[in-house]
């Protein structure tokens, strides 16, 4: 599948340490799910947490749901033997914290190559360092790498901003990565959103890195599901105005003319490329919700 295809709008944090929660995710409907092994978890949690994990992995039952596994990190007692337990179970991405360098990704990339049914498997990096961030693009072209999540709490924390609800602070930086991640032809995906009751701000944050490029947002309650799905899939509005764009496009085309209009706004080639993306996303969400439903 087109990479820009695959939906990314729900993308669930649940702790490795959680029984239940990683059972209720089997019945959500997450387009993606990161099993943590890292923040989540206490310390003295870490290790039962990844036999607990890469049990729950083997036992399966999360359907076409995205598994992405949060290891610790390099730099800790936890983040070796996280890696090679992880991958033992081929999950579709690894995901690695405070990744500030490509040689990190490539150390995790030999592990990968040296683990059977790990083929597929990617490397995905938390952006959430200041370091990390200046170095976004060598590192989303590295090999193996999928995608982005943005560590929007560790990087606030680092930069030392306060939240504001317009994320003025954060603005650099995410488009820094989304930058990056564009120029590599990489998944990204927005940072979480702390005030988990409070289903307005959400919305407004969720419609925020819709309109800046995300293809979805990380999240850290089932609560918030449902508006992010709704958030970061073409809307009605949209699939019918990709339809009828490609429709007078092609009549243009057929009189031998470059550009068409709709809605009073000019449409050529490059807006077709746009609406045949949104066309794709919307068709491969519908196949996903039945494979979830
Ligand atoms: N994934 C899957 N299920 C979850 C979940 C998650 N992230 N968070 C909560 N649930 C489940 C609970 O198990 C509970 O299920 P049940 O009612 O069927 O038993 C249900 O959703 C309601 O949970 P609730 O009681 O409202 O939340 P809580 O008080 O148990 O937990 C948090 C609140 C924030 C501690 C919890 O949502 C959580 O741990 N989130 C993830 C945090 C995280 O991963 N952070 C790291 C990245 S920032
Ligand atoms: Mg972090």
């Amino acid at each position: 599948m087109d990479q820009r295809a695959r939906p990314y709008r729900s993308v669930l944090y649940i702790p490795g340490s959680k029984e239940r929660a990683l059972e209720k995710a089997r019945t959500l409907a997450v387009d993606a799910i990161i099993f943590d092994l890292e923040d989540a978890v206490a310390i003295d949690e870490k290790v039962n947490a990844r036999n607990l994990l890469a049990d729950t992995l083997k036992a399966g039952g999360y359907g076409a749901r995205v598994k992405i596994c949060r290891i610790n990190g390099f730099d800790t007692e936890w983040g070796e033997e996280d890696l090679k337990a992880m991958a033992a179970a081929a999950p579709d991405a690894i995901l690695i914290p405070k990744v500030e360098s490509t040689d990190t990704i490539a150390k995790a990339a030999a592990v990968l190559d040296a683990t059977p049914g790990c083929e597929a498997t990617e490397i995905w990096a938390m952006m959430e360092t200041a370091r990390g961030i200046l170095k976004a693009a060598e590192i989303a072209e590295a090999p193996r790498m999928g995608g982005f999540v943005m560590g929007t709490n560790d990087l606030a924390k680092e930069l030392m901003t306060r939240f504001r609800a317009d994320r003025e602070p954060l603005l650099t930086s995410l488009q820094l990565c989304l930058l990056a991640a564009r120029a590599a032809g990489i998944t990204i995906v927005d940072g979480v959103y702390n005030a988990f009751k409070d289903e307005e701000g959400f919305a407004v944050e969720c419609a925020q890195g819709r309109d800046m490029g995300f293809d979805g947002k990380t999240l850290i309650h089932p609560a918030q599901v449902a508006a992010a799905n709704e958030a970061f899939a073409p809307s009605s509005a949209d699939i019918d105005l990709a339809q009828r764009q490609i429709a007078a496009y092609e009549e243009a085309e057929a009189k031998g003319l470059g550009i068409a209009i709709v809605d009073g706004r000019i449409v050529e080639n490059l807006h077709i490329v746009t609406a045949k993306q949104t066309l794709a996303k919307a068709a491969a969400i519908a196949k996903l919700e039945e494979g979830v439903a």
